[in-house]
């Protein structure tokens, strides 16, 4: 492969959205921050060199980082922080993986305005399983804040309420023109008729899954998370934060005489009311093949078509889509479901309170009603030093334990009302995997505290997603169900509501490894845990030593 070598000034710009200025971190000034383009199998290094006065680190979110651990970028997980005016190379390989990834900060709600897109072609001569798209365009959706990110989670986390929503979704980071004062900061995709283009949508949103779709275009879906699937053509996606889906357009043969708007709004079964004001539009534009050139630019006389979304909290729209995903599973592109299971695991997913007398000492710093996240009732705390370093340097003891429950300590009715079990406790605890172990894990989501389908995400793998359903898993009759030939690979799943979802991976990849939710406020309450897993015996199955460079806490 080749070397792909990029600079990152993490730097302060003044950024108007709404009608209103901030300065916001951004990469080299950009926002979206700029793309990263690679092949499979390319070397990819990365210098990021910190101007701002916040701590800062970046991961490259999804790419497998097989022995590179040291380069994954949670802050606390594998790295500490690069402080002000400080730098760090990340050098990584991407290793079987094509389609498109991103890159986000990964330390506070520093990603509200720090993230880009990863794009990954097949390696120099190899096609695309599909016909070759006559053009590539990320569309990357985000959320805007008139106020301060930085300053909201902080405060949100003080008082022990839930933090203030965005004033805006965002595509390419611009709002459009449903918002106030926004209709100059539009996303236009300019299209030529008869044609077939690929988006590579991300959803780089903070805090919301989101419903996509645009008018008179059917989208064929073609890859989700850097994995081909088999092709599917429907009229709306679902994409949660965290996730990636590549979508074919095929434009109208002829020039059809009006513009098309495309939409993006949230999928949420938590939030109340209805986001009739947080809907994201973009515009689709047939270059006129009438007018001279340059093509008339945008004709506000045609009529402009939307589409329809489903409602916000439509489960099932939700639940269907997902279950039409499926791996390519061919003999280029083989599906490895892990067939035998050597660990099993059983996690809840959900909110929670602390309670105000565990062994007696509040754990909240106000008082009993404070929101918590978890799993399996353990609201994960960071440490101040990085589980990564802890690990290889041997010095495990007052960083972390390795006793995280494999299953809830008192099962109880997950998706029962009235809610029971709420109450976590704080830990900063692993799950330890011997290297290649093939695991199995049952992700249930609760109904307490407001059912909220939660987007889990694990880093340095992906897993195959081989079932889901609603209410309680059922040890004695869902695995029957399990696709096993080709149910689909990647690298975040939306958790359902009161349901649940069970994955399967091989933990071949050395290194400690964040799973959490891809919703920055539960990522903010504690819904976050890791993964251990250690060298294996050869000496290719062996954490690489730290690169010099690695930041100091
Ligand atoms: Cu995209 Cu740990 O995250």
């Amino acid at each position: 492969g080749a070397i792909r070598e990029y600079q990152f000034d993490v730097q302060m710009t003044n950024v108007t959205r709404l009608c209103s200025s901030k300065s916001i971190v951004t990469v080299n000034g950009q926002f979206p921050g700029p793309p990263v383009f690679a092949r499979e199998g390319d070397f990819v290094v990365i210098r990021v060199v910190n101007h701002v006065p916040y701590n800062m680190s970046i991961h490259w979110h999804g790419v497998r980082q097989l022995r590179s651990g040291w380069a994954d970028g949670p802050a606390y997980i594998t790295q500490c922080p690069i402080q002000s005016g400080q730098s760090y190379v990340y050098k990584f390989t991407i290793t079987g993986q094509r389609g498109t990834l991103w890159w986000h900060a990964h330390i506070s709600w520093l990603r509200a305005t720090v993230y880009g897109a990863i794009v990954i072609l097949p390696k120099p001569g190899v096609p695309y399983p599909f016909p070759a798209p006559y053009k590539e365009v990320p569309v990357i959706f985000g959320e805007w804040w008139t106020a301060d990110t930085e300053a909201v989670i902080s405060q949100a986390l003080q008082t022990g309420g839930g933090p203030n929503v965005s004033d805006a979704f965002t595509i390419n980071g611009l709002p459009g023109p449903l918002y106030n004062c926004s209709a100059k900061d539009t996303f236009k995709l300019k299209v030529k008729p008869g044609k077939t283009y690929m988006l590579r949508i991300i959803n780089a949103a903070l805090n919301d899954e989101l419903f996509f779709s645009i008018a008179g275009h059917p989208l064929t879906v073609v890859d989700v998370d850097a994995v081909y699937i088999k092709p599917i053509t429907v009229d709306t996606i679902l994409i949660t934060p965290g996730q990636t889906t590549n979508v074919l357009l095929t434009t109208k043969p002829s020039y059809p005489g009006a513009t098309y708007y495309m939409l993006a709004a949230p999928y949420s079964t938590a939030r109340p009311g209805t986001f009739d004001n947080t809907t994201v539009a973009g515009i689709l534009e047939y270059e006129d093949p009438t007018s001279p050139p340059p093509h008339a630019a945008f004709n506000k006389n045609l009529p402009a078509l939307k589409p329809t979304l489903p409602q916000i909290n439509d489960t099932s729209f939700v639940a269907n889509y997902t279950a039409k995903l499926r791996s390519l599973a061919t003999a280029e592109y083989p599906a490895a479901v892990p067939q035998e299971v050597d660990r099993r695991f059983f996690f809840t997913v959900g909110l929670g309170t602390h309670p105000c007398a565990v062994n007696g000492t509040c754990q909240g710093p106000t008082n009993s009603s404070r929101f918590a996240a978890s799993v399996n009732n353990v609201s994960f705390v960071l440490p101040t030093t990085a589980l990564l370093q802890s690990h290889f340097a041997g010095k495990s003891k007052g960083v972390y334990s390795s006793n995280f429950p494999a299953a809830p300590l008192v099962p109880f009715n997950y998706t029962g009302t009235p809610p029971n079990n709420t109450n976590v406790a704080n830990g900063t605890k692993l799950v330890v995997l011997p290297y290649g172990a093939s695991v199995e894990l049952v992700l249930q989501g609760t109904s307490i505290l407001g059912a909220e389908s939660h987007p889990l995400h694990l880093h340095g793998f992906n897993f195959f997603v081989v079932g889901q359903g609603f209410g309680n898993f059922d040890p004695a009759k869902d695995p029957a169900k399990y696709n096993l030939v080709d149910p689909v690979e990647r690298n975040t799943v939306g958790v359902p509501a009161a349901g649940w979802v069970a994955i399967r991976f091989r933990a071949d990849n050395p290194g400690v490894w964040f799973m959490h939710c891809h919703l920055e406020v539960h990522v903010s309450w504690g819904l976050k845990m890791a993964w251990l897993v250690l060298d294996g015996d050869r000496p290719n199955e062996k954490l690489l030593p730290p690169p010099s460079d690695l930041p100091r806490c």
